[in-house]
């Protein structure tokens, strides 16, 4: 018996036909081991590569999280991946929300989202969305990077709990996680370009984990959360009348 995980086997070609149609120059690379999808697309990109990409990696040694925070995720673990894209929407807000909510949709009906860009089961985290974006000579590049719980991660030392989608898929693997989300959050992106976040809203409210509930924000607004307006901003009704968040600076939890 061997004592070493199984290879995980990439469909990378499937998920390359699939999405080749809707985006002409699509590549996908699948690495060992890399510190950070994120970080290797930015790098790219600054060095004037722009093309369209799905840049996975099994392992990242330096996984970054939104406002600074690390991302950590054992092989075959999680599902970490950046898609790079050049993207010129009219609009950007709202589109972590766009990543979310077909991710959510991907994968099942008791997926939620916690604005803006947490996946959320049974009130705990079971994935976040990067992004970053990149220019020059007036071309947009967007970097999206997904990190995904397969399995609950073995620590239990974090500072929200986790949630793993297989719990609710039983055998699921990161390939066929991969295989199951691309092409629908590929397709969902070419729509967000021309149409913005309006025609998402209300699916996204459907899901939303912190509507109807009380919440703070990390910038001490405090109040009921009725949900996202038509850019993706979060409503929160306070003391003093309803307020909006739109910066993804700002996180928020509910009390
Ligand atoms: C968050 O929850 O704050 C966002 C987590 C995003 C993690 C993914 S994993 C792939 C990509 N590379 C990174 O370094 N981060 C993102």
């Amino acid at each position: 018996m061997s004592t070493q995980a199984d290879p995980l086997r990439w469909p990378a070609e499937a998920i390359w036909a699939s999405v080749v149609p809707e985006w002409p120059g699509f590549s996908i690379e699948i690495l060992p081991e890399i510190d950070s999808t994120n970080t290797e697309l930015m790098r790219r990109a600054r060095n004037a590569v722009h093309d369209p990409i799905l840049l996975l990696a099994e392992r990242q040694t330096a996984g970054r999280g939104r406002l600074g925070r690390a991302w950590h995720g054992e092989v075959g673990h999680a599902l970490t991946f950046s898609l790079g894209l050049p993207y010129q929407p009219q609009n950007w807000s709202g589109l972590s929300l766009a990543v979310g909510l077909s991710l959510a949709e991907s994968l099942g009906p008791d997926i939620q989202l916690k604005w803006p860009n947490d996946l959320w089961r049974q009130q705990r985290k079971m994935g976040g969305i990067l992004i970053e974006a990149a220019s020059q000579g007036g071309k947009s590049y967007a970097v999206i990077g997904i990190g995904l719980n397969i399995q609950l991660p073995p620590t239990t030392d974090l500072r929200t709990p986790a949630a793993a989608i297989a719990e609710f898929w039983q055998g699921a693997t990161a390939p066929m996680v991969l295989e199951r989300i691309t092409q629908p959050l590929l397709k969902a992106l070419k729509e967000f370009e021309t149409q913005g976040f309006a025609p998402l809203q209300q699916r996204f409210n459907a899901r939303d984990a912190l509507r109807g509930l009380k919440v703070q924000s990390s910038d001490a607004l405090e109040g009921l959360c009725e949900g996202v307006d038509n850019q993706g901003a979060l409503q929160i009704l306070t003391n003093d009348g309803r307020q909006s968040i739109n910066s993804s600076e700002v996180s928020v939890r509910a009390l």
